[in-house]
């Protein structure tokens, strides 16, 4: 397990939480309906106005949070909404201009905010000039840039995968006679990684947003990018529900060839090098994989992944066993130099607060701010935000319209709520008729109540617990930086665990249960309850006995 260290030798990504802005959905300065840029400049003051006064007990104005990650900007047709690049050095025009970029650089670096950006190498959008080019003959020099294979010799599809989005993973192409490859839309071709120019291509690419002060890149299904030498069929998931989709190809089968291949491991190290050159930049992945595979990515010796991120409480059983479980496991299976992180949030998942109520939803906000490790936070979660209700007629992802609203990832992309006001505050109104726009998903109905303005007014809302434990964490370093260790205090219902520093401990009694409970802490010395999470109530605690309401979590700082 790591030792601790000081809070002041951490990097910037260890110390500080990332927070998730889609670009779409955060606010639309230009009154289209699309959130852009501007949008997200206009509300740097919010995510945290760069004051540095984290030991006032006050509810802080701004959330506190310490870099952003931006979902992509780029020139895309917009079938994957962003995620099909026809452009990687460029901006959409709907999001606004390399000028635009460049200031949200200067004015978030202002702040003391980092820029993390979306690196999408797995596949770029079938209008990209390369596939454009690739397409057009057997020949074109850009041909080995992409996946193409003839029909098998009896006919039929080069292999059995499937499309992470339904349907087989290839399309054929009538002009040239043979197929793609794409693992998620047609429109989304995979890049052929084991081609040394596509190599040279993407690193030009990093290279381009490096040099324009980005601090990181969060890298979208890193895991994909090398696929098996052959090809070869994967086989059958004999745990594959059987309630699955009969289009959900690639739900049916163990990804045993398309993904997770070790050559990855080499790319990765590339990106690194390239990363370390110029100094204090982090690579975040996007990895969906078992815990033993998924160490791999941070390097043999610390020289792959910054953060590979750990979904593992995303899909979990929300009780405290399960989240014990989880977080030793990965404490226990993390090498000295690995910083862990988690995840609670993300567009392409349910909305926190709908997945395990919204109660649950204020103790999640203290597990994830009081671990070990890098905390990610999606935009609205602050807020407590819900999974919005998407009429089929409005639906856009392409993963809801193939197959059904149950897997709809629009629900948790519909507009931040800002306001009571029009499109809760989310666009302007159109210049031309002054009339209120309407955004590109619909508000969700609570916004009226469930707003940043709502809710700073409100001492103990759930944006004021959010901006309480930001703040109380950046002026703590034994969150920051301290060691964590599990402690039993009786009883399984509830999550307790210590942090430990040189500086100082705390500890974290997190209730997840809608009833009472009484613990019994061993050893407990005389400490003070800093924070519930009912944001209610500071005092002093002198004996081992601990009392929690239902969907309480505390933190005790030690004396
Ligand atoms: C990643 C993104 C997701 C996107 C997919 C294809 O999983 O998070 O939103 O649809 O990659 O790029």
């Amino acid at each position: 397990m790591t030792q601790p260290s000081l809070s002041h030798d951490l990097h910037w990504w260890q110390r500080g939480v990332v927070y998730q802005i889609y670009p779409r959905s955060f606010k639309d300065n230009t009154g289209n309906g699309v959130g852009d840029l501007q949008g997200v400049i206009e509300k740097l003051d919010y995510l945290n106005d760069g004051s540095t006064d984290p030991t006032s007990n006050d509810i802080p104005k701004s959330l506190g949070i310490d870099a952003i990650w931006l979902s992509p900007f780029y020139p895309s047709p917009m079938a994957d909404f962003g995620y099909d690049v026809a452009d990687y050095c460029n901006i959409h025009p709907l999001f606004g201009s390399l000028d635009t970029f460049d200031l949200l650089v200067t004015e978030a670096h202002r702040r003391g905010i980092k820029i993390i950006i979306d690196y999408v190498p797995n596949h770029s959008s079938d209008q990209h000039p390369w596939f454009i080019e690739s397409r057009s003959s057997r020949d074109n020099p850009k041909r080995t840039w992409y996946i193409w294979r003839d029909p098998k010799p009896e006919g039929g599809l080069p292999n059995n995968w499937g499309s992470v989005f339904g349907g087989p993973a290839w399309t054929w192409d009538e002009t040239t006679g043979q197929y793609y490859f794409h693992q998620f839309l047609k429109e989304q071709p995979d890049l052929n990684w084991r081609n040394s120019e596509v190599r040279q291509a993407m690193l030009d690419v990093l290279r381009f947003w490096l040099d324009r002060g980005v601090d990181g890149f969060r890298m979208d299904v890193i895991g994909m990018i090398i696929k098996d030498t052959k090809l070869r069929d994967n086989p059958t998931n004999p745990d594959a529900s059987p309630d699955l989709h009969p289009d959900d190809i690639f739900g049916r089968h163990l990804h045993l060839y398309n993904e997770d291949q070790d050559e990855v491991h080499e790319v990765i190290r590339i990106f690194r090098r390239l990363l370390d050159e110029y100094g204090n930049r982090c690579a975040i992945g996007e990895l969906w994989c078992d815990l033993p595979r998924w160490v791999k990515y941070y390097g043999e010796n610390g020289d792959g992944l910054h953060l590979p991120f750990n979904f593992r409480l995303l899909s979990l059983p929300w009780n405290a066993e399960a989240i014990r479980q989880s977080v030793e496991q990965m404490e226990a299976a993390l090498p000295t130099f690995a910083w862990p992180n988690y995840v609670l949030g993300s567009h392409d998942a349910q909305r926190l607060a709908t997945r395990i109520g919204s109660k649950q939803a204020r103790v999640a906000a203290m597990l994830l701010l009081t671990l070990r490790g890098t905390p990610t936070l999606y935009y609205g979660d602050e807020l407590g935000m819900e999974n919005g209700v998407i009429p089929i007629e409005k639906m856009q992802d392409p993963q809801g319209l193939h197959f059904g609203p149950d897997r709809n990832r629009d629900v948790c992309r519909t507009p931040m709520q800002w306001t009571d006001g029009p499109s809760a505050g989310f666009s302007t109104t159109d210049s031309s008729t002054s009339e209120p726009v309407e955004p590109w998903l619909p508000v969700s109905a609570d916004f009226e109540s469930r707003n940043v303005d709502a809710q700073s007014a409100e001492p103990t809302s759930m944006l004021n617990l959010y901006r309480r434990l930001l703040w109380y964490r950046r002026a703590t370093p034994t969150l920051q930086a301290g060691r964590y260790m599990s402690v039993d205090a009786g009883g399984d219902d509830c999550f307790v665990y210590l942090r430990e520093h040189p500086t100082g401990k705390c500890l974290m009694a997190l209730n997840f249960t809608d009833q009472s409970r009484t613990l019994s802490i061993p050893n407990m010395q005389n400490g003070s309850l800093v924070i519930s999470t009912y944001l209610d109530r500071t005092e002093t605690v002198s004996n081992s006995t601990l009392s929690l309401r239902p969907n309480e979590g505390v933190i005790i700082r030690i004396e």
